[in-house]
């Protein structure tokens, strides 16, 4: 079993490029059916989620859709709450489009939440959301989910964009934490 090791921890091989790949070729098909003449504005929340987003974005045959990248961050000054993180890098009007944001992973559903939160303030058509990884067992926030590449356990991964503590996003494949 291929093992690698980040900061303090091991990681095993769980989800292989294939299998991800096909999930994402398999979430591409769909969007290209489903948003046919809607012209749609993706947005993919970085960092975790850039190589998700280049792997289905090329798959994307609709001429007539676009990309943006954001950032959550926080707030600066002296009404920091730790908690309440802003989107940041979206120059787009979002006022009368569709738009689909590109998650890596939902986990307790609070980032995902909030960034719909935040967006629908932007007075949009309508907000999908696509995210290469759900773990349902973590979900605490009820929140609609449009795509879903993979269901995974409540675990803690990383590759394919994914990291721990900075590392391990490079990794082609994706890995989970191994209790020792
Ligand atoms: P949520 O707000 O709890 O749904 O967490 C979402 C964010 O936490 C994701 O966008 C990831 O950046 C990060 N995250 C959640 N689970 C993992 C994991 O297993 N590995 C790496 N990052 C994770
Ligand atoms: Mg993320």
């Amino acid at each position: 079993m291929k093992k690698v090791k980040i900061h303090d921890k091991t990681f095993q091989l769980f989800i292989p490029y294939e299998k991800i790949r096909a999930s994402i070729e398999l979430m591409a098909e769909k969007m290209n059916k489903d948003l046919a003449d809607k012209n749609p504005l993706f947005i993919c929340v970085l960092n975790g989620s850039f190589m998700f987003a280049a792997e289905l974005f090329k798959r994307i045959d609709l001429i007539n859709s676009e990309i943006s990248f954001v950032k959550l961050a926080s707030y600066a000054g002296e009404h920091t709450t730790g908690n309440v993180k802003q989107l940041i890098g979206l120059n787009e009007k979002i006022e009368g489009r569709t738009v689909v944001v590109l998650e890596d992973i939902v986990d307790s559903g609070i980032t995902i939440d909030n960034i719909q939160d935040q967006l629908k303030k932007l007075k949009p058509k309508e907000v999908s959301v696509a995210t290469l990884l759900l773990k349902p067992d973590a979900l605490i926030k009820e929140v609609e989910l449009d795509y879903v590449g993979l269901e995974i356990p409540n675990d803690f991964i990383v590759g394919y964009g994914l990291d721990y503590d900075g590392y391990g996003r490079n990794l082609i494949d994706i890995y989970s934490v191994v209790n020792e």
